[in-house]
């Protein structure tokens, strides 16, 4: 794996993740909060309704050394109808409507972090990352984005409406075998 920026050279995932430490930066009221997402070139977020064939083994391990990283996992009820979660050895807390609607994401995020959740990594689907980005509670972005076109209905890695364009820092850009592995951050 290469690194294109900062400071380019060879590079794995185990040393990128070695030095990032979500769980100590510290957020007002509630966890910090990272979103993982693989996409296609034209923006997709799922081949044949799943995310499965988007990415490379390379992607499943970005993934399984973020989850480490992290105190607890969060997906969408769409999220864990469509894909298979099992074996996971973090909390994986699912966000799905009860009664009385869909779930206040802030209310959500101020009682994980009263219950000992220091930072979360938030699997998707696009509805929750929507949602969670028109409240501005999404820290950082890891995107990963695979040299393949889908074309179709595919949602992509966001869907909603955004109360405004959020501007976005590069934090860091990987590439193996032609994908490109990014990290952004919220400034
Ligand atoms: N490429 C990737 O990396 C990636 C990652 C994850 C998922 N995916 C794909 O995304 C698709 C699912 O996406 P999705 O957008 O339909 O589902 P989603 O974002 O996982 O889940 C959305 C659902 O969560 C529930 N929910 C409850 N409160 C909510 C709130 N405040 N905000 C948002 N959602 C709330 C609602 O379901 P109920 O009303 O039913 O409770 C809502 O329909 C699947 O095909 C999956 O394969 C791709």
């Amino acid at each position: 794996m290469r690194r294109l920026s900062p400071d380019p050279g060879e590079t794995t995932v185990e040393q990128q993740l070695d030095s990032y430490n979500p769980c100590e930066e510290g957020r007002e009221g509630r966890p910090f909060v990272a979103v993982n997402f693989a996409a296609t070139v034209d923006g997709r977020a799922t081949i044949g309704g799943v995310s499965g064939p988007i990415g490379s083994d390379a992607d499943t391990a970005m993934l399984v050394g973020l989850r480490t990283r992290f105190d607890a996992v969060m997906i969408g009820a769409g999220t864990m109808r469509a894909e298979r979660y099992s074996g996971l050895d973090k909390r994986l807390i699912v966000v799905e409507s009860g009664p009385d609607g869909r779930v206040d994401l802030s209310a959500l995020l101020r009682s994980l972090r009263e219950e000992g959740i220091r930072a979360l990594l938030c699997e998707g689907g696009p509805t929750l990352h929507g949602a969670l980005q028109a409240l501005g509670l999404v820290d950082e972005l890891f995107l990963t984005i695979a040299p393949k076109l889908v074309g179709g209905e595919a949602p992509r890695i966001v869907e909603g409406v955004l109360p405004e364009t959020a501007e976005l820092e590069l934090a860091w850009l990987l590439e193996q075998d032609g994908e490109l592995f990014a990290r952004y951050r919220r400034p």
